[in-house]
């Protein structure tokens, strides 16, 4: 079976300068991969690339097994792949429902709002909120479902902790366990939240300077203090749910 998403000698320029060297990644069906590294690591590059979107790049980016490096983001979307920008970009003058019915309208299916409830029970008392109205959780949720509502078979996560409290952290990873399952997707999560990332993707692939320093299994990097210190520096400082 092909992977759901595979990256390949993935090279990445703003402007003249380089700032991602040969990346490999993959992610088979139903797997959500974390992507690990420091600030400026390039996880947000890396994500932008197969996505096709602001920096110049090169090498491989295959969806299903079909090497769709050339496709516009539009296509890529159409195709099954939906990214959730670390800024979220929900609809601020939309309800939260019809955020969701316009991306489900986006991709043509039918919007599936019973299973997006069962997955993110949050979105069920907000579905006449508007998009303004939203705490940062909130919009988090929101911009995760409305990626889910268009039903893509891969999902890019960027960040999707960043700025949220430890307990609303905790919120979303309790949804996001079943995310794969439920809905049959492949999921990139890039993060920097180390513990988020370890208690979720069965593997993780860590930048360093624009370069994969690291991929394996998320248990081996979990109970390997070593492989942290060495790739991510990472004290109890770092680690934001320790
Ligand atoms: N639009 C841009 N123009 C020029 N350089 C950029 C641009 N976006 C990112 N960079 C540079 O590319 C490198 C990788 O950045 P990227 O945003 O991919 O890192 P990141 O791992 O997502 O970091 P963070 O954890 O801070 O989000 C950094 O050196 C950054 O300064
Ligand atoms: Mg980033």
């Amino acid at each position: 079976m092909s992977a759901a998403l595979d990256v390949e000698g993935l090279c990445a320029w703003y402007g003249s300068a380089q700032v991602l060297f040969d990346v490999a990644l993959d992610v088979q069906p139903g797997e959500m991969v974390g992507l690990l590294g420091r600030n400026g690591a390039g996880k947000t590059t890396t994500l932008k690339c197969v996505m096709g979107i602001d920096a110049h790049r090169s090498g491989a980016v295959r969806f299903e097994g079909e090497d769709v490096a050339g496709l516009r983001t539009e296509s890529l979307a159409r195709a099954g792949i939906a990214w959730v920008p670390p800024d979220r970009r929900i609809f601020t003058g939309l309800t939260v429902l019809e955020n969701l019915q316009l991306a489900a309208r986006a991709r043509q299916v039918r919007l599936d709002l019973d299973l997006l409830v069962d997955n993110l029970p949050i979105l069920g008392r907000l579905l006449d909120r508007r998009g303004y109205a939203l705490s940062g959780g909130e919009q988090q949720a929101v911009a995760v479902a409305r990626a889910l509502a268009g039903r893509p078979r891969v999902l890019l996560l960027d960040e999707p902790t960043e700025g949220l409290s430890p307990l609303v952290v905790e919120e979303l990873r309790t949804a996001f366990v079943q995310l794969p399952s439920a809905f049959g997707i492949a999921v990139l999560l890039a993060e920097q939240n180390l513990q988020f990332v370890l208690s979720l993707a069965s593997r993780v692939a860590v930048l360093e300077t624009g370069r994969v320093a690291y991929r394996g299994s998320a248990t081996e990097f979990a109970e390997s203090p070593d492989l942290q210190h060495r790739y991510l520096s990472v004290s109890s400082e770092r680690s934001r749910l320790d």
